[in-house]
């Protein structure tokens, strides 16, 4: 990638890496202006207010390098170390999975679930990556505890700076674990367990672009993407509140035998499978006490 004439302002930089980005798949129309105000320490929308403000030549080198590695392939939430999430912004590095506005279905349902409730709620989010479930719930639930918890301990290192960054970390506990491992002890202590959980079946991780850039750890679910998720179901029973509530974020193939997997588990449990905005597969709940006699 050449750019024999730098451009030196604000207008020219975001006009060459436009250029630059327009042919690459994947890349979006924002991500120039973005990358830019990230370089600059501004809002997008003060780039607008200044088209004609010169970039130094420190500034446009660093401008082009993000651009070209934009390029390459390399998502843009890597290379501003931020992303959106509901009404927050997430700490992001290459050791955590980007949270999708998916991930929102399974937050929105939890948090309803858990207003619904008289008593504050003592949490388990497994699998945490980045912490933004956990992070979310406990900053929308004043009262609730959270135990956040993933066998990736550069994961938890994030997760720790997200909660840190909402002033949580008094309620939102990192832990360094297999799946529930050390809260197995805790019986039916917790009110809701939420986890998404690697889903994607090995064999399709070749395939998909995510992989190039993401953590592998944070993604292979095994031979049919449910393996992890099986060996969580297996668990939950332990600890889960006889009145508790279990969400689990699948891939939209899994709906239904993700849900058989969960009705087996928590037996006289009310499972439902929930649809994502675009219509497709997207969370189980298992209510536990919902089909009690
Ligand atoms: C799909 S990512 C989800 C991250 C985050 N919860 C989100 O919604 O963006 C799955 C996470 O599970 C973690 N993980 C994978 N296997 C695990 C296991 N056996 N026990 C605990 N965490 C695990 C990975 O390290 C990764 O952070």
């Amino acid at each position: 990638m050449t750019h024999r004439h730098p451009p030196t302002t604000i207008a020219g930089a975001l006009a060459w890496a436009r250029a630059v980005l327009n042919e690459v798949a994947g890349s979006e129309p924002l991500d120039a202006p973005l990358l830019l105000a990230h370089i600059l320490g501004c809002e997008r929308t003060a780039l607008l207010a200044h088209p004609q403000r010169p970039l130094t030549p420190a500034q446009f080198t660093t401008f082009c390098a993000l651009v070209e590695r934009r390029a390459s392939g390399v998502p843009l939430a890597y290379l501003t170390g931020e992303r959106a999430f509901f009404d927050l912004t997430l700490i992001v590095t290459p050791d955590v999975l980007i949270p999708r506005p998916e991930t929102e279905h399974l937050v929105e349902r939890a948090l309803a679930w858990a207003r619904a409730r008289a008593r504050s709620p003592r949490i388990a989010d497994v699998g945490t990556g980045s912490g933004v479930i956990a992070v979310t719930l406990a900053r929308h639930l004043p009262g609730a505890r959270v135990w956040a918890l993933d066998v990736s301990r550069a994961a938890l290192g994030v997760a720790r700076r997200n909660a840190a960054r909402y002033d949580l970390a008094e309620r939102v506990h990192l832990v360094q674990a297999d799946l529930l491992g050390p809260l197995l002890g805790a019986r039916g202590a917790f009110d809701l367990i939420a986890a998404n959980l690697p889903y994607v079946p090995t064999s399709a991780l070749e395939t998909l672009p995510v992989s190039r850039h993401e953590p592998r750890l944070a993604l292979d679910g095994g031979p049919d993407g449910l393996a992890v998720i099986r060996r969580l179901l297996a668990q939950v029973p332990r600890i889960l509140a006889a009145d508790g509530l279990l969400l689990l974020e699948i891939e939209a193939e899994q709906g239904e035998r993700a849900a058989a997997l969960a009705a087996t588990a928590l037996p006289g449990a009310r499972v439902t499978v929930h649809a994502d905005y675009a219509g497709l597969d997207r969370v189980i709940s298992a209510e536990w006490g919902a089909c009690k006699g």
